[in-house]
């Protein structure tokens, strides 16, 4: 049986964040579903609530220390303490090295790396207290290195040694904490990739599944059942870990 606990999925609005939350509310949470906006939250709380479930909008940036301790303060207050993040919210400023600017240097850090680290810092506490917690944090193939994606590899590379310490700190108070390392996932964020690249998304997805031994591309729902499995009861032995979903070997 799972326990009912409560979840906050960052960057929920669409996309794999969308999937996880509908995802971990029908295991019987109450879902926190978090973005910039908390009008766009609106879909995913819908669908959640038609489906029997329970879940709220939380507009808040991730990246921003006073921000998230507001949605900290919603979250408890509505839903109860958080056991269960998930810190999915995500942004790309793809360019080649020499064009990168700064700003979206930056920007990509921001919301990856400082996003995370504030979430996460802010969760800990309620899963202490708990003396239980499952984090897992959304890494990509991309940490492996990626053309035009210097600031974003970087950035999940960083998730990744990051999710490893927190595994280290936080396993004697029965929190665990692993990464996901998605491949190809078919959302907004691949499909802006197709039209920075100039070609058709459907064409995209085309060529990119014959590259991928099960022949298909990724969809949000292939990254939620991961997240599912990392946070039940029956996964607390499994921690530190970068698990790679991208239809075969990446590692
Ligand atoms: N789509 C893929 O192929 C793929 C592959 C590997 C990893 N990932 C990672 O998975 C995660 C989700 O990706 P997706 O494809 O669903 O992307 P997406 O662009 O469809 O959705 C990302 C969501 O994050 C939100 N967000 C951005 N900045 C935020 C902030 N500062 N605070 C709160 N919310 C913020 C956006 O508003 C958006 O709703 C990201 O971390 C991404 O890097 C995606």
């Amino acid at each position: 049986m799972t326990e009912s606990r409560t979840a906050i999925v960052t960057g929920a609005a669409r996309g794999i964040g969308a999937a996880t939350a509908q995802r971990l509310a029908a295991d019987g949470h109450a879902v926190a579903v978090l973005d910039l906006d908390a009008a766009a939250c609106a879909g995913t709380v819908e669908a959640i609530t038609a489906a029997g479930g329970r879940a709220i909008a939380v507009g808040a940036d991730v990246s921003d220390e006073a921000s998230v301790a507001a949605a900290f303060e919603t979250v408890v207050s509505e839903l109860g303490a958080p056991t269960i993040l998930v810190n999915n919210a995500g942004i790309i400023r793809d360019n080649l090295l020499f064009k990168m600017s700064t700003a979206d240097w930056d920007a990509v850090m921001g919301v990856h790396l400082r996003g995370a680290f504030l979430m996460t810092k802010a969760a800990q506490k309620h899963m202490t207290e708990a003396g239980f917690g499952r984090i897992v944090n959304l890494s990509s193939t991309s940490a492996l290195g990626n053309r035009g994606q210097a600031n974003y590899s970087a950035a999940k590379a960083g998730i990744q040694g990051f999710t490893k310490t927190l595994a280290i700190e936080l396993g004697r108070f029965g929190i665990t904490a692993n990464a996901i390392a998605p491949g190809f996932i078919q959302t907004d964020m691949t499909a802006a990739t197709a039209e920075r690249v100039g070609v058709p998304f459907d064409d995209f997805i085309a060529f990119s599944a014959k590259e991928i031994p099960v022949q298909r591309v990724g969809q949000p729902e292939d990254i939620a059942h991961t997240v599912s499995f990392l946070t039940s009861e029956g996964a607390g032995f499994v921690s530190g870990q970068v698990i790679y979903v991208a239809g075969g070997p990446k590692d």
